[in-house]
């Protein structure tokens, strides 16, 4: 199974991610992810990707396409994967297609600006092991410490108000052209991702099955 899952900053997308890939043993490739392991190492690609995000704009596109194909060229991508926060620009699509890459499904996970904001606002995540938690939907039993790792919980930089407002007008700027291009080729499932966590997951196992 090769997926993309699509959707603006905040809508659960890495949530509901790792319960896929734990469901059915595939591998999530979160370009967010990998970016701030970079930015974390201090990487060159680290170095030029930081203020970007921290503004909350978007890292230029061959800098990605550069690291992602690094990224699938991994012997454990062979196991299927989820592709979680790419593409996130029409060149970044194309990319994808002329690497050969083949993807069976386009999962758009949707959600209102007010359910997003409120999301990404209390959004919590574990500098060690990257689980995502919330401080009022989905709360760590004790404040502050990841209950998977005992890592330290810590507000994303951009996860601040200017930066989200930025964030959300770029993803409907930039991304959103994506539902379009992947309707065109009838590859798109949109998902109301406005639910709760289990009603989000059951109706994408379902989209998938
Ligand atoms: P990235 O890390 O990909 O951020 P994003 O797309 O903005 O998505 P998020 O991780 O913020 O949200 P999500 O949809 O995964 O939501 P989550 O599950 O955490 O990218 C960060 C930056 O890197 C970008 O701004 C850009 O600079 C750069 N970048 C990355 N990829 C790039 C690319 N391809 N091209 C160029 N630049 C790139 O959930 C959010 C919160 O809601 C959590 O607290 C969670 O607990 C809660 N929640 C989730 N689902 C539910 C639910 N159903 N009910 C209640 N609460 C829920």
């Amino acid at each position: 199974m090769k997926l993309i899952f699509l959707g603006a900053p905040g809508v659960g997308k890495g949530t509901i991610a790792k319960r896929v890939v734990k469901k059915y043993g595939l591998v999530q490739i979160s370009t967010g992810d990998l970016l701030r392991e970079a930015v974390k190492r201090g990487t060159e690609l680290g170095h030029k990707a930081k203020k970007f995000m921290d503004a909350g704009d978007l890292v230029p596109d061959d800098l990605i396409i550069d690291m992602l194909k690094e990224r699938l060229s991994h012997d454990d991508c062979s196991k299927g994967f989820i592709l979680d926060g790419f593409p996130r620009t029409i060149p970044q699509a194309e990319a994808l297609e002329n690497s050969g890459v083949v993807i069976d499904k386009v999962l758009e996970l949707a959600a209102s600006h007010d359910v997003i904001i409120q999301r990404l606002s209390g959004r919590r995540t574990c500098t060690q092991c990257q689980a995502i938690f919330h401080i009022t939907n989905m709360p760590s039993k004790q404040e502050g410490v990841c209950d998977k790792c005992n890592g330290e919980l810590i507000q994303r930089d951009d996860d601040r108000p200017e930066a989200i407002q930025n964030r959300l007008q770029i993803y409907e700027t930039q991304t959103k052209p994506l539902v379009e291009f992947y309707t065109a080729k009838d590859m798109l499932i949109s998902i109301d991702a406005g639910k709760s966590v289990d009603k989000v997951f059951k109706d994408t196992i379902e989209a998938l099955e």
